[in-house]
């Protein structure tokens, strides 16, 4: 395993507040970014905002004040947002920054002097919300209307220069038909590839009628269309092509790019093919995530249904940020589409109470009744019950990280929600209340107490990356300082010794007054 790790999320338009969408993606960046540094992988996480284009122009325009200013204004909430619901970016790029825009202009000349830029013509169409021209066959098939947001397309003529993304084509189905993980889950990538091969027509990559962008170096009356100037923040924030590339030669390429569907394409055509006239190394994984839908359609600030900020607020405060975290990629597994309901998030809600929450206060309970909260040994021959929890509490680690490295994060964030389910039920099962009734059955009561204490240990460990506080909060309740953790990720998943002592809990997730 490559030691070090390199997570990013699209950088989000800055024309409006951050909603359940960015969150979304924000979160699954930040959960499988936490599950890497815990595993002592030096881990870099990258998030931003995407300042240049027409729609940063016009939504400026709409609310009366320059762009940079209204880009500035939401960057700002962007930043301040993700440090309030405990987002650990290493990084936050805005592409107005001179890092940026300096980086993007010599990559333009890079690619001019790779002789993969030529001036052309475009007529076309283009969809203002995707800020996306639309080829003629695609415009017909939807009506010359948004396939995303069912708005019409405009008509676009205009001299621009164009990138040979055809010369692109064949090497790229050839790189994504030989790493079945470059594009991840396998319907998209299937998606991707038919596309591919039904043809692609070259990039319009300038504008001249658009003034709010990065001018081109060989020729300042353009300005370099929207999906040069983005995508490229992938690598303009480790500092390709300035003064110091340090990060950049530490974490190129990407482990994973994680997207929402809808920009699949560009991350998946368009910018492997910048990266290999660059010469530069594909990221080695785009992984789409699907869609919060309303009524079947995206759920987005243009196209309305989609949980705001104010709600999200709102929710934390009721219950807590850890719960939404855990709900958010509890609710489906990675890729599929889902929809919002606040019945759904308080299932999980009651399950982390009902099942994580009274596994851990039940067996310190017990523990505290019965052993002064003191563990004991496993002394007898374990039971078919005492060895399958043995053999779950022994299985996690490897389970998880599995998960995690094939981003099936549902499977991630419940592994450990089902040895705690498994727990309960042992707990059930061999019955320590009547166990203690019996001074013969001590050994089997030791053995009981000491296995339920690992397991529910265990998952709480795992649920660091997902629940950073509660996790913590529980692993302190039975009896164990986090910072003892150290550096070092073979501790993580060290047993308790005996004679180790816990104390007492409170509800990890307390009922809530409706
Ligand atoms: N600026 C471009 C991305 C450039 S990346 C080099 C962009 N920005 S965006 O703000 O419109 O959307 C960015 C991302 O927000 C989407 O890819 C997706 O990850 C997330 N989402 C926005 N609305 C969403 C839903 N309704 N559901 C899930 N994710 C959504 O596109």
């Amino acid at each position: 395993m490559n030691s070090r790790f390199y997570i990013t999320t699209p950088i989000y338009y800055p024309n409006g507040e951050p909603h359940l969408g960015s969150v979304y993606t924000t979160v699954i960046c930040d959960v499988v970014a936490r599950f890497h540094r815990l595993q002592g992988r030096e881990t870099f996480f990258l998030t931003g905002t995407d300042e240049h284009g027409t729609k940063m122009e016009k939504a400026a325009a709409e609310a009366g004040v320059p762009p940079l200013e209204l880009a500035t204004r939401y960057a700002d909430l962007f930043r301040a947002v993700w440090a309030e619901l405990g987002i650990s970016n290493d990084d936050f790029i805005r592409t107005t920054e001179p890092r940026h825009k300096q980086a993007v202009t010599r990559i333009f000349q890079r690619l001019v002097d790779q002789g993969d830029i030529y001036l052309g013509s475009y007529e076309g169409w283009y969809d203002e919300g995707q800020e996306e021209f639309v080829t003629e066959t695609e415009a017909k098939l939807n009506e010359f209307k948004s396939k995303i947001s069912g708005k019409p397309l405009s008509r676009y003529s205009e001299p621009s220069y164009f990138f040979r993304l055809s010369r692109f084509v064949a090497p790229i189905i050839e790189h994504i038909e030989k790493n079945p993980t470059f594009v991840i889950p396998t319907g998209r990538r299937n998606e991707v590839l038919s596309k591919l091969r039904a043809g692609v027509d070259d990039l319009s990559v300038s504008r001249t009628a658009l003034s709010w962008g990065i001018p081109l170096p060989n020729d300042p009356k353009h300005v370099v269309y929207v999906w040069i100037d983005a995508l490229t923040n992938y690598i303009t924030a480790l500092g390709y092509q300035s003064d110091d590339a340090s990060r950049f030669e530490a974490f190129w390429p990407a482990d994973v790019h994680v997207i929402g569907k809808d920009i699949l394409w560009f991350h998946t055509v368009y910018w492997p093919a910048m990266l290999l006239s660059l010469g530069i190394e594909l990221p080695k994984t785009v992984a789409a995530h699907g869609w919060w839908v309303r009524g079947g359609m995206k759920a987005g600030k243009s196209t309305g249904g989609i949980t705001t900020l104010a709600e999200i607020r709102e929710l934390v405060a009721k219950y807590d940020l850890d719960s939404l975290r855990y709900h958010l990629l509890r609710a489906a597994p990675f890729g599929a589409d889902l929809e919002w309901s606040v019945e759904e998030f308080e299932k999980s809600f009651n399950e982390l109470a009902n099942v994580l929450g009274n596994c851990l206060n039940r067996t310190l309970k017990m523990i505290g009744k019965y052993r002064g909260g003191v563990l004991g040994p496993v002394s007898h021959a374990p039971s078919e019950l005492d060895q399958s929890l043995m053999a779950a509490i022994d299985r996690l680690p490897s389970a998880l990280a599995e998960a995690y490295e094939k981003l099936e994060l549902q499977q991630a964030v419940m592994l450990p929600i089902e040895l705690a389910r498994q727990t309960n039920g042992y707990i059930d099962a061999t019955a320590p209340f009547s166990l203690a009734k019996d001074p013969a059955k001590a050994a089997q009561l030791d053995t009981v107490l000491h296995l339920s204490v690992q397991a529910i240990y265990r998952a709480l460990v795992s649920l660091i990356p997902v629940l950073p506080a509660k996790a913590l909060e529980g692993i302190r309740q039975l009896g164990v300082d986090p910072a003892s953790f150290g550096k070092d990720p073979a501790k993580l998943w060290e047993q308790l010794p005996l004679g180790h002592k816990v104390r007492e809990g409170s509800p990890l997730f307390p009922r809530i007054e409706k």
